[in-house]
């Protein structure tokens, strides 16, 4: 399992509180990334003793638990639940997932949560994704054709070219994958990193999308797309369980081709 870095503004401080579970029960200890830049404090560790059977399965379970029932202060973000909004990702004993669908008993021993690596934090576990979606905006992520569509209604798909899309549709922009990727937290300033590649190439893969050459262009740069050097992390952690890798070489062998 990798480990990855700490969020960017990390000098953690060894002032974290404590709160303790009553006796006896199932406890467990979650020692929590805490970080409030309105305070001007280093950011510190905060560890909360639960009790296993009075809290659900899930890491959000505790993390909710926390907040409504010890420190209300506590920031995250949640919606869904269920891993679908992507909005819960976090670094989890130095893996990167969703609270919300990661098992508290996947881990024996104490838990360990940070907000994802590389990332300027808001507050606690919430990163900023300002940079991240100004990335996905840039390669403009929606339908663009020239020509009207045929029949005057909607553009048709065949099954199979529908099919291409699988692996790619799927992707819930976590960001788990980007923040696990050494070229995105050197380069992210000029690197789209894999999500956003992953993203990108789902417009490539779209039968109905006829702005291929002009989306390949904006691509074809050496920082933008050929920072990713396959080292994979990007696939290793998806909880989606999709393959960025495979969609930023997808891409590259499309800019091959045309060039011969
Ligand atoms: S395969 Fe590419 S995008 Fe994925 S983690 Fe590695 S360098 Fe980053
Ligand atoms: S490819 Fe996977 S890890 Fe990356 S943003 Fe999409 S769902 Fe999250
Ligand atoms: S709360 Fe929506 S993915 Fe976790």
């Amino acid at each position: 399992m990798a480990e990855f870095a700490l969020p960017k503004n990390s000098r953690i401080s060894s002032r974290g509180k404590n709160h303790k579970a009553p006796a006896g029960g199932r406890v467990k200890k979650f020692k929590i990334y805490r970080y409030d830049p309105e305070t001007g404090e280093n950011p510190r560790y905060d560890t909360f003793e639960l009790d296993l059977d009075e809290t659900g399965p899930m890491v959000l379970d505790a993390l909710l638990k926390i907040k409504s029932e010890v420190d209300p202060t506590l920031t995250f973000r949640r919606s869904c639940r269920e891993g679908i909004c992507g909005s819960c990702s976090m670094n989890i004993n130095g893996r990167n997932g969703l609270a919300c669908t990661t098992a508290i008993e996947d881990y024996k021993g104490d838990v360990r949560i940070t907000p994802l690596p590389h990332m300027d934090v808001v507050k606690d576990l919430v990163p900023d994704f300002t940079h991240f979606f100004a990335q996905y905006a840039s390669i403009e992520p929606w339908l663009k054709t020239k020509t009207p569509d045929p029949s005057g209604k909607e553009r048709l798909q065949s099954p199979e070219d529908r099919a291409k899309l699988d692996g790619l549709y799927e992707c819930i922009l976590c960001a788990c994958c980007s923040s696990s990727c050494p070229s995105y937290w050197w380069n992210s300033d000029r690197f789209l990193g894999p999500a956003i590649l992953l993203q990108a190439y789902r417009w490539l893969a779209d039968s109905r999308d006829e702005m291929t050459g002009e989306r390949l262009d904006e691509l074809e740069d050496p920082f933008r797309l050929y920072r990713c050097h396959t080292i994979m992390n990007c696939a290793n952690v998806c909880p989606k369980g999709l393959n960025p890798a495979k969609a930023i070489a997808e891409t590259k062998k499309m800019l091959v081709e045309r060039a011969v």
